[in-house]
């Protein structure tokens, strides 16, 4: 662990080398040397990633970030008294942009003394936690710079009632097995019958309107998805022709999931210096980089309850697009 910064409100801890390095360079030589290319998500979000994810946010066809910032300008007064919070922690907090809205509400009732944001990407929490404590006086800030699948253990013990929070449909990333495993993970930060899991799913829809959100118009999702490569080339040492790299994003109707793709538009030698790894892609090879799935109240209501979480409330907009879910371990 280093500390990045302490002062009266604020504790930042990091958990990842400066560039987290030696975990992108295990991930790229496992999942490009795989029958089916690999990749996995979080190396989307060097600074021009997290750049590129604030521009999808606002994009018209983009409704997930509207959806769930409209259910908590809402909700967040109910959510709040439901669960009796003073701390929130915050897993892939970002920019804490709708975040704000819960902290404002325990704020309102009076019950707010602690935010834990943690991230991957070191420049967001610590430019979060110094904006939060100005605009929430008497707010203490504990920062956590690390990665959720492996340092969740390093959220310190709670401080009162305390909500998680997975809010963008982040959950929505991991492979169903996988997923089952982290919200048992997040289980135990949860006291039984006290602290409560505030979870962000997108729910199923019209293909049509999914598939546009993960292929704008404008392109930038697909630069979002071809920053990965640039990552890769600066950091290992690759030297990948990004530019020819297409994006393909669809949605797979079976295991109702967005997933997205780089395919090769030719062959491509490329070669990672730093690894001393040669791959090859054929013409029009396909590099998988994300899913995203999409949820029924059925899938989730299972998926909290096989990872020992009982389903509270369900809160969606008006549309139904998205839905909030607070769900907590059960108490005795
Ligand atoms: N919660 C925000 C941001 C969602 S984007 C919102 O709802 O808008 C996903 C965020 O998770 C990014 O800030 C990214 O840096 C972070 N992230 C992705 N993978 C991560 C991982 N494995 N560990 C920690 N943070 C991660
Ligand atoms: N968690 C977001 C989602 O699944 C991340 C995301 C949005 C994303 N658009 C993307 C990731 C495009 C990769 C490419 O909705």
């Amino acid at each position: 662990m280093t500390p990045l910064l302490t002062t009266d409100a604020i504790v930042v801890e990091s958990y990842v080398g400066p560039k987290d390095e030696r975990s992108l360079a295990d991930d790229v030589l496992d999942g490009l040397t795989r029958p089916f290319k690999e990749l996995p998500p979080k190396h989307f979000y060097d600074a021009r990633g997290a750049e590129l994810f604030d521009r999808i946010c606002e994009l018209p066809e983009y409704y997930p970030t509207r959806a769930e910032r409209a259910i908590l300008e809402e909700r967040s007064a109910d959510i709040v008294e439901a669960t009796g919070a003073a701390e929130l922690v915050e897993l892939g907090s970002g920019t804490a942009a709708k975040t704000r809205l819960l902290l404002r509400a325990m704020a309102d009732a009076g019950t707010l003394r602690r935010y834990v944001p943690l991230d991957v990407t070191e420049s967001m929490v610590l430019t979060c936690a110094d904006e939060l404590v100005d605009e929430f006086p008497g707010l203490r800030v504990h920062g956590i710079v690390g990665d959720f699948e492996r340092h969740l253990t390093h959220v310190p013990p709670p401080d009162g009632p305390r909500i998680v929070a997975f809010l963008g449909g982040t959950i929505g990333n991991f492979t169903p097995g996988t997923r089952r495993r982290f919200l048992r993970a997040i289980g135990r930060l949860l006291r039984p019958g006290v602290d409560h899991l505030l979870l962000g799913t997108d729910l199923v829809k019209d293909p049509a309107v999914l598939e546009a959100a993960y292929d704008d118009s404008a392109g930038v999702t697909a630069e979002f998805n071809r920053n990965v490569l640039h990552v890769i080339n600066r950091e290992l040492d690759a030297n990948f022709d990004v530019g020819a790299y297409e994006h393909v994003a669809f949605f797979d109707r079976e295991r109702e999931w967005i997933e997205m793709r780089l395919r090769a538009e030719r062959r491509m030698d490329v070669h990672v210096g730093k690894l001393g790894l040669d791959v090859a892609f054929a013409p029009r090879e396909e590099l998988r980089t994300e899913i995203s799935a999409k949820f029924t109240v059925k899938r989730l209501t299972a998926d909290l309850a096989a990872s020992g979480l009982e389903l509270r409330d369900v809160l969606t907009d008006p549309d139904e697009l998205f839905a909030l879910s607070l769900s907590g371990r059960p108490a005795g």
